[in-house]
């Protein structure tokens, strides 16, 4: 990837990692994902602005070399992440005299993630500034969008704003701002759904924040750059804090048909009912869709037999997920099947301490679903129903 400028002396120097197809040994991103770094030349001083993951370092220590770079006074580190701050390291080496700018906090990350030694840090805080000559950059915390040691900078004369992970996308491309904003639309709520849902109840004050400033560009650290981030910001307002969907999340395992069984007669129940449903086979789910299918719907139903005394492995994994995505979710259910007992109901309510949701009773049968299972799930649809007209989603 080429060095592209953005604004006269402000440069975008991130890599794209077009093949990346799992991040954080967790996170599916079919669609790749980028690094985005600048450069920022001052009159009097040169910053680059966060580094790129260790695994493509080598391309920006080319873009910078090869574009002439001889001498960069400051790091600036958002985020201690190893996406943005892993190729710091690397880039120190290069440019032994720039210090690295960043938070308290970030700078015990960095120094304990990276081990990079305290003297090569400036710290800063809320509302200071780093003179760069013509240009001042001022530093704005933001705790837990994405880490509690997150922040923005602003480039107040050029009304750049730099958002690290908030308002990015995992998103390949060459774009260097939105152009297909229904492209970056499924790319960002990936992102919002598998990165910023936990921390949803913080970001209306940073999505109000950024109403309230005057902003040409929106620069984050994945994904095309905004020029117009309304489109962005009220997005993120209505995945954050919008009312959920009338709809319902069937996500289920199933070992020898009976809990696909019960799942597929609820499907048809809910359909019948005019509710919007969503199938998962854990089997095969890409768990970056479920969580943004989480981002939306009123209800989880989790389908899982019994295995041994417990759910199954990876009922359980969809559990700890939504625990930890923390979506708007109102109401939730276990249905599924059992050969000779256990507690596979028990199981999966321990592992979701975190999700306020009205529990609606689940259904779990002996071996295969009978008629009065079945009958069972038609009054579980009813109930869903009930629970959906009581919230004013139909
Ligand atoms: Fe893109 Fe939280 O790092």
């Amino acid at each position: 990837m080429s060095l592209r400028e953005i604004k006269p002396g402000i440069y975008h120097v991130g890599v794209q990692h077009w093949d990346r197809r799992l991040f954080d040994a967790l996170i599916p991103t079919p669609e790749g994902t980028s690094y985005n770094s600048y450069l920022l030349k001052g009159n009097e001083r040169t910053v680059l602005v966060d580094s790129v993951d260790p695994e493509l370092q080598e391309e920006l220590i080319r873009e910078l070399k090869g574009h002439g770079v001889e001498k960069l006074d400051h790091i600036v580190s958002h985020h201690a992440e190893q996406d943005h701050s892993g190729g710091i390291v690397r880039v120190l080496e290069e440019y032994p005299e720039a210090t690295v700018v960043t938070n308290a906090k970030n700078k015990v990350f960095l120094m304990e993630h990276l081990l990079i030694p305290e003297e090569k840090f400036q710290v800063v805080a809320e509302g200071d500034t780093l003179d760069l000559g013509n240009w001042t950059m001022e530093f704005i915390m933001a705790p837990w969008v994405h880490w509690p040691e997150t922040m923005f900078s602003y480039l107040k004369e050029e009304r750049v704003l730099f958002t690290c992970d908030f308002l990015g996308s995992h998103l390949a491309t060459s774009d260097l701002f939105v152009e297909d904003e229904r492209e970056v639309y499924l790319g960002a709520k990936r992102y919002y759904a598998e990165i910023m849902m936990p921390f949803r109840h913080l970001l209306p004050k940073y999505i109000e924040r950024i109403r309230g400033m005057e902003v040409d560009i929106v620069a984050p650290s994945h994904g095309p750059l905004h020029k117009d981030p309304a489109f962005m910001l009220d997005s993120y307002e209505e995945w954050a804090t919008g009312e959920v969907k009338n709809e319902v999340l069937l996500v289920y395992v199933s070992m020898h048909g009976s809990t696909k069984r019960m799942i597929e007669h609820l499907e048809e129940a809910l359909i019948e009912r005019d509710i919007r449903v969503k199938v998962f086979n854990l089997e095969h789910t890409d768990v970056g869709e479920l969580a943004m299918a989480l981002v939306d719907a009123a209800t989880l139903v989790l389908g899982t037999p019994t295995v041994l005394t417990g759910p199954h492995p990876l009922a359980a994994y969809a559990a700890i997920l939504a625990n930890a995505l923390r979506p708007k979710l109102k109401f939730a259910t276990i249905i599924g099947s059992y050969g000779w007992g256990g507690k596979a109901v028990e199981g999966i309510q321990a592992l979701v301490p975190n999700l306020q949701v009205e529990l609606i009773d689940p259904i779990l049968v002996k071996g295969h679903p009978k008629e009065e299972d079945l009958a069972a799930l038609d009054a579980m649809a009813d109930a869903i129903v009930e629970k959906h007209t009581g919230a004013g989603l139909i």
